[in-house]
């Protein structure tokens, strides 16, 4: 079977992490081998810069390049290795919340990203081809909500306690990368209930012939 590599993603409290176990378990029922990780983080060098990431106030060029140093880590260590052996690699986030929290969010500069997103997934034998998921869930749901939804869980890091502008904008982020490559994202309305967001995960894999 052939390497795939799908990605998660969504603002804060939009309920990606819980349909996690779901999609492992539908394609381990399928007899794949999931390498399953998460960004920033997924080795022990960008887990400790995650660590930063997420608590250190910084400047938004410092940020980014912190994840990408992140991720390139990542890609070299497990990524690649993981999609050479012909694993599922199911990834919570990737680059795109990049563009969706450092450039939406932060208002960071988008070609700089850009920039540093072909520096850091370039693969040496494709040419121009960079590494990029070939399936990613976009869980969307508006801000509010998912706001409501994550005040009662738990102590906020430090961007679950940014406003609901700044999740606004790290929305349209996302919005703009899936218009940029609309082949590769699906949208999920995450603003249903947990049976029905999932029934939404399971029809985008049987219509690519992943866990039909
Ligand atoms: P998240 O994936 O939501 O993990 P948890 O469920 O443990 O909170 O947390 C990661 C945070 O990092 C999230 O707020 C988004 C942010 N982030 C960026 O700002 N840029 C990035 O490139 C990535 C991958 C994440």
């Amino acid at each position: 079977m052939s390497a795939l590599f799908l990605s998660l993603e969504g603002i804060d409290g939009a309920g990606k992490s819980s349909h996690l176990d779901a999609i492992e378990a539908l394609l381990r029922a399928q007899g794949r081998t999931v390498t399953r990780t998460r960004e920033p983080g997924g080795t022990p060098l960008a887990e400790q810069l995650r660590d930063m990431i997420l608590k250190q106030p910084m400047d938004p060029l410092t940020e980014s390049l912190l994840v990408f140093a992140a991720r390139r880590d990542h890609i070299v260590q497990v990524i690649e290795p993981a999609l050479a052996r012909g694993d599922v690699v199911l990834c919570d986030r990737f680059t795109d919340a990049t563009f969706a929290y450092q450039g939406g969010g932060r208002g960071f500069d988008t070609q700089v990203l850009a920039t540093l997103e072909r520096w850091a997934q370039a693969r040496p034998d494709e040419g121009a081809r960079l590494l990029q998921p070939d399936l990613t869930l976009w869980f969307d749901l508006p801000p509010e909500v998912a706001a409501a939804r994550l005040a009662d869980a738990r102590t906020p890091d430090k961007f679950e306690a940014q406003s609901a502008d700044f999740f606004r904008r790290v929305a349209s982020g996302y919005a703009k990368r899936a218009a940029a490559d609309p082949s590769r994202f699906v949208l999920i309305d995450a603003n249903r209930t947990r049976e029905e967001v999932w029934t939404q995960v399971a029809q985008a894999f049987q219509k690519r012939g992943i866990g039909a």
